[in-house]
């Protein structure tokens, strides 16, 4: 990555006539707690090696020029003009810089040359690993300083009011405050987190399945609004909730007629969800991998069968990796409707598992996927020219 680093220092050089810093952060697997970030529930994500990469030199005006190696393509922003998006990848950094403005930092212009190798539309966050390096380049252009967990709260609302996704904070969160080897459970409520080591044994292995469903933004909103949706029908029961972490999973089954079939499984998916994730984070820190690898594959059932937000070749994907030696568990990872499998796996059958699921998803759904294994690593930061 340091090489890297240096080629884009260079092209930066080349493009703009003075040396930059260059800031990084990570995309993210999440090994369970899908889609309780937004409920204020818990969720175990883990950094990536993939990055983006963010050159960048401060200006002496307010604007801001971005090129991205990626697609060829150059933005411009003034920070003093009014902001509108512009529903293409510079509305990342953009958005990033209205909302950090917006919470009191004041910024800098700024050139900048963006890179990346996080997977895009592959569920892996990319969009989060754009919004947090630009944060991280931006701050450090302005002399700032970047704190990880207000940053991600920044860089969060800039994809809900400015790119308009209602996302939660799991992403923003662990690519900001990632730790090398371990996997983070975040507690979406109170913003604490505790590092789960992953055993020197295991490793993640990732199976993209490369679909990705057009109709993925409009159901994961409407995910969301299920589960509010859910809080409004309970408050009566159960009193004052703010969300369904409050709800425990016998509150939930003794309330089941108040609420419509399909608004009661989209809350008992977050609900078990919640319990799975504490379950998945106690066994892992005990060296129960097959508990572990339980949870995950119950996690995927209840995506599948209560939440609604897999899809075949996911399925597919994950019931093949669940049936073979070595394989502790296997669910999707992220958002939902296509992207990644992610498997707990014993370091010995990585070989044997990978070339099993290339063949057989080959074999079942007719497509080339891809499997690649993830080290966590750590969340954003500057990368050293030398
Ligand atoms: C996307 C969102 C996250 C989270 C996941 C589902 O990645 O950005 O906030 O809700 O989906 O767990």
């Amino acid at each position: 990555m340091i090489a890297k680093a240096r080629e884009l220092a260079k092209e930066f050089l080349l493009r703009f006539g003075r040396e930059p810093k260059v800031s990084r952060a990570p995309g993210r697997v999440n090994l369970i707690g899908e889609h309780t970030d937004y409920n204020e529930g818990f969720v175990m994500p883990a950094a990536l090696e993939f990055v983006t990469l963010v050159a960048a030199a401060p200006r002496a005006d307010r604007r801001l020029r971005v090129h991205s190696t990626t697609l060829g393509e150059m933005r411009e922003f003034d920070l003093d003009a009014a902001a509108r998006a512009r529903h293409d990848w510079s509305d990342y950094v953009f958005g990033v810089a209205v909302m950090l403005e917006k919470s009191g930092r004041r910024l800098k212009g700024a050139d900048l040359v963006v890179w990346t190798d996080v997977p895009l539309g592959a569920g892996l966050s990319s969009s989060a690993a754009i919004e947090v390096s630009a944060a991280h380049a931006l701050l450090l252009s302005a002399g700032l300083p970047f704190e990880p967990v207000p940053v991600a709260k920044v860089c969060q609302r800039a994809e809900n009011d400015y790119v308009g996704m209602r996302c939660g904070i799991m992403d923003q969160f662990v690519s900001a405050r990632g730790v090398k080897g371990a996997a983070l459970l975040i507690d979406c409520r109170t913003l604490e987190s505790r590092n789960v080591p992953i055993a020197p044994n295991l490793r993640l292995l990732i199976a993209n399945s490369k679909v990705r469903h057009q109709h993925a933004g409009g159901e994961y909103n409407a995910r969301r609004e299920a589960c509010e949706e859910g809080v409004r029908l309970l408050r009566p029961a159960l009193g004052p909730i703010a969300a369904l972490r409050d709800v425990a999973p016998d509150e939930l089954d003794a309330n089941r007629k108040r609420l419509p079939d399909l608004i009661f499984r989209r809350c008992r998916h977050i609900v078990t969800e919640n319990a799975r994730v504490l379950e998945a984070e106690r066994a892992l820190k005990s060296g129960d991998f097959v508990a572990c690898g339980k949870a995950m594959n119950a996690s995927q059932a209840s995506m599948r069968d209560d939440f609604e937000i897999t899809c075949p070749e996911i399925d597919f994907l994950a019931t093949l990796a669940q049936g073979l030696e070595g394989v502790y568990g296997s669910r999707m990872t992220g958002g939902g409707f296509g992207g990644c499998t992610v498997s707990l796996v014993e370091a010995s059958a990585v070989e044997r598992v990978t070339q099993a699921l290339i063949d057989g998803y080959r074999v079942g759904c007719g497509r080339d996927g891809e499997v690649f294994v993830c080290s966590p690593s750590d969340g954003a930061g500057l990368l050293p020219l030398e």
